[in-house]
């Protein structure tokens, strides 16, 4: 039993929610499944998780494979610590609730990061100071070609900024289908002093994990669009790292440029940057910049993705003329 579905709207497949069609569709719940479909496909095949950092910009006339394989268990234990193997179908946010409240820390400062876990490894997510890297062991996959199964250690992985192996040698060759992550049973990961508004969400006594997940709860509630209310897929662009003598030129001209360095670079918020140029709740048709994070495009309700995709080409040249800096998407465009 294939379970295909002909000419499928995937507008409710992804969090900006604009419109498109796929040829073929398959939703798959579990791996045998997922196997018998590749056997017999000859299809150009898409794999779509949770949809969060996707911007459909045409139909696709091949084969979308929605990854809804559920499971989370213990693979190992210890007393300081627990290996856990997540299948990829999981909503990663209900993945992190399940953490905290089992009393794990290592995830709580990626709370509310929305997307599925097998998502997770491909941009090596991140936030406040922390990145899915410092937890992960190991993810299983499977070679879209060969159909094999390979596991890739977190050294395969060549995890960076936002990246991975997966977004360049072996782009769109896998499927990620569970990954394996080792989580403390002493308390919360890292504490990033560097985001103040952390601190001060967390009240008086010992700080865990759930008081951490909690406030950054709190702060991406209170500045990130919820995309069931106002379609986006997150931040936009990657936060570009400039050499120094860029860096040097743009502080004479903005010495208020936020900036955090790294690795003999500097890394600067790319919100700042299309905030200076007067983005900041900028409007054309459907499509816009929000009006409280401007790293942050947004579907007023009937944009479609050429014209999400023409105002975020717009926002880069005029960010490349002004500053010299080429923003690159973090979000990937099909
Ligand atoms: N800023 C502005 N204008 C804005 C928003 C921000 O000037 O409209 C400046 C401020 O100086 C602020 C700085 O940008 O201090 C950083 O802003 P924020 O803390 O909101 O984070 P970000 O750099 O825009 C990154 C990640 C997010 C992550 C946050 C917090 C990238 C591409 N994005 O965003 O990643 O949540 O830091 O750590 O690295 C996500 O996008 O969903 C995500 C998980």
């Amino acid at each position: 039993m294939n379970h295909l579905e002909d000419n499928k709207s995937i507008e409710k497949l992804t969090t900006i929610g604009v419109k498109a069609k796929t040829h073929k569709y398959c939703n798959i719940n579990d791996i045998e499944h997922l196997y018998e479909i590749l056997k017999s496909n000859s299809l150009p095949i898409k794999v779509l998780g949770g949809g969060s950092n996707i911007l459909w910009t045409k139909d696709f006339n091949g084969l979308t494979l929605h990854i809804n394989n559920k499971g989370i268990s213990i693979e190992k234990e210890t007393n300081s610590y627990v290996v856990v193997n997540v299948q990829a179908g999981e909503n990663w946010h209900e993945f992190v609730i399940w953490s905290i409240n089992n009393g794990y820390g290592g995830v709580e400062n990626l709370a509310l990061i929305p997307g599925n876990v097998g998502a997770a490894p491909i941009q090596n997510i991140g936030a406040y100071g922390v990145e899915l890297k410092e937890v992960f062991i190991e993810c299983s996959a499977i070679h879209l070609r060969s159909l094999k199964n390979k596991v890739f250690s977190a050294k395969d992985c060549q995890f960076g900024y936002r990246d991975s192996i997966f977004k360049n040698k072996e782009k769109n060759n896998y499927i990620i289908t569970s990954i394996k992550l080792k989580l403390s049973k002493q308390g919360f990961h890292k504490l990033d002093l560097k985001y103040g508004d952390i601190k001060k969400l967390i009240d008086e006594g010992p700080v865990n994990p759930h008081k951490i997940a909690n406030a950054v709860i709190k702060i991406r509630k209170s500045k990130l669009p919820d995309p069931k209310k106002l379609g986006n897929c997150g931040s936009f662009f990657k936060n570009p790292l400039i050499n120094n003598s860029l860096f040097d030129n743009l502080v004479k001209k903005y010495p208020d440029i936020p900036n955090y360095p790294s690795g003999g670079k500097f890394k600067i918020p790319a919100a700042w940057l299309i905030e200076k140029l007067n983005y900041k709740g900028y409007r054309i048709g459907d499509a816009g910049v929000h009006k409280n994070q401007a790293l942050i495009l947004v579907n007023y309700g009937n944009s479609t993705g050429i014209e999400i995709l023409n105002l975020s080409n717009k926002i880069k040249e005029d960010v490349f003329k002004v500053f010299k800096i080429n923003l690159v998407a973090e979000v990937n465009v099909w």
